[in-house]
């Protein structure tokens, strides 16, 4: 039976099971620009183009499953970023959401510094050439080793997140003769409106050391006291995916209230503050994400009247965007294997990707948006659940989507805003072999990051 003419699907404006769908789009074939990277279009082909390639042509050139990247788009933000803080203020683009030596040059020359939280991402920074002065290193348990080599390269500043952390820093700097630069990560005890697993501020959770009750307080006495440390600010990172300001006012209030402590108690004034990354970006048309510019006075405002309020000279901001930086820059390219029909409930789409390629909506319950990619469709639309190829039922890409109903095996369906912590956290479940990233610049397409191979899979099998 043709799809479209199948009376028993879903259509607009029925009743539909409980999920958390949006209405259908009048049009199937536009594209919300709000969540594609900006050279997305629709040709008159029908079929979607990126930084005027066609879909169809990379993903005979590259296969799929893949991430496609828009350079130019990356490259945008970077520097409505900069533009946004302006040269008193520092933008870290926190590598975790996607890191690659291309992306890192990238960064280098659009003058972005790095926040690495790994030996993984350290030694990715250094290899593509970002100056050590320009990166920070983060993490709740770094070990020996990966101190020692932030260290012995130089990086400008190391955030230390408790007590063993901050003696083991001291420890490493005094062994190799240097003074390094500290910032010390304080938990401000927010609660930030978004995922419970990436809110980062309250106070029950591993991250930082907390303002209520003086631990904060303690770790900036220990590092005045250490002569191989450097205090050089006050470190805070309320959560990720965040759309409202209100938790970054409260941060900011908070940290500015803990340097005029350190001004009373010890006559310094910390010249930097570091708000941390976490602003949203939309995934769907329901998501409306600031602006760079919004973000960069909201927070300049608030630490300026905070820092006027107590006598204190404004330090030097930093924040650490990544999801907002690189996330809407790629769409996942899949190509259709199956199409399943649940009578009254909804067609299950496999591609030939899932959670290895995209955990966060397995983990998260995040939602994605889709679209029909290698053409343009006037069918009808049909209420669908993107899923992938693997062996459990939460294997889901889009829990509900609406793609038109003559959606067949062989088409190509994209998933925008999956360049935020997707090949980051890709998996070989199943022995799946993670996608290449593929970035797409004035009418040119390079592998970036290059498809896995089974020869990979059996290199690291040595049994
Ligand atoms: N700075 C610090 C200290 C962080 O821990 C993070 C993210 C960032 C900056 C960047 O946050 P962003 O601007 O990207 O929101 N895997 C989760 C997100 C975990 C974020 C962890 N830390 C997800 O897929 O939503």
């Amino acid at each position: 039976m043709s799809r479209s003419a199948h009376p028993a699907g879903p259509r607009h404006g029925d009743v539909l099971p409980e999920g958390h769908y949006t209405p259908p789009p009048s049009d199937l074939n536009s594209l919300d620009p709000r969540v594609w990277a900006q050279t997305v279009e629709r040709t008159a082909e029908g079929a979607l183009s990126v930084g005027g390639m066609d879909v169809r042509r990379l993903a005979e050139e590259f296969g799929t499953p893949a991430y496609v990247m828009d350079e130019n788009d990356f490259r945008a933000r970077c520097r409505a970023w900069r533009e946004a803080f302006g040269p008193d203020a520092d933008v870290f683009y926190a590598g975790k959401a996607f890191l690659s030596r291309a992306v890192v040059r990238w960064l280098h020359e659009e003058g972005l510094n790095l926040d690495v939280c790994s030996g993984g991402e350290l030694a990715t920074a250094l290899a593509a050439g970002m100056p050590p002065e320009r990166i920070a290193l983060h993490g709740n348990n770094k070990s020996m080793d990966e101190i020692t080599r932030a260290v012995e390269a130089g990086v400008g500043r190391i955030v230390v997140d408790s007590f063993q952390d901050l003696a083991r820093v001291a420890h490493v700097a005094r062994r190799l003769g240097r003074r390094q630069p500290v910032q010390i990560r304080v938990t401000v005890g927010v609660e930030a409106h978004t995922h419970e697993f990436i809110a980062t501020a309250h106070e029950d959770q591993k991250f930082g050391l907390a303002l209520a009750g003086g631990q904060a307080a303690e770790a900036v006495r220990r590092v005045l006291g250490l002569e191989s440390l450097e205090l050089t600010g006050i470190h805070s990172h309320i959560g990720s995916q965040i759309f409202d300001m209100a938790g970054f006012e409260v941060s900011a209030r908070r940290v500015v209230g803990l340097l005029t402590e350190v001004r009373d108690e010890h006559g310094v004034e910390l010249p930097e503050i570091d708000l941390g990354g976490g602003l949203g970006i939309a995934y769907t048309s329901e998501d409306d994400p600031r602006e760079p510019h919004e973000i960069a006075k909201a927070l300049g405002d608030i630490v300026t009247r905070e820092c006027e309020a107590a006598g204190l000279a404004v330090p030097r901001l930093s924040v650490e965007p990544g999801r907002a930086i690189v996330g809407p820059t790629a769409f996942t390219l899949y190509e259709v294997g199956t199409v399943k029909e649940l009578e009254g409930l909804r067609t299950y789409v496999s591609v030939d990707g899932g959670m290895s390629d995209n955990i966060r909506t397995a983990l998260y319950d995040a939602e994605y948006s889709v679209t029909l990619a290698s053409r343009a469709s006037e069918a009808e639309p049909m209420l669908s659940r993107v899923v992938g190829k693997h062996c459990e039922s939460g294997d889901i890409v889009v829990r509900d989507a609406f793609l038109p109903a003559d959606l067949a095996p062989g088409d190509l369906l994209a998933v925008p805003a999956t360049g935020a912590y997707c090949r980051s956290m890709a998996s070989n479940y199943n022995h799946a072999l993670r996608p290449p990233v593929i970035a797409v610049r004035d009418g040119e397409a390079r592998t970036i990051v290059r498809r896995e191979t089974e020869e990979d899979l059996l290199r690291l099998d040595v049994g």
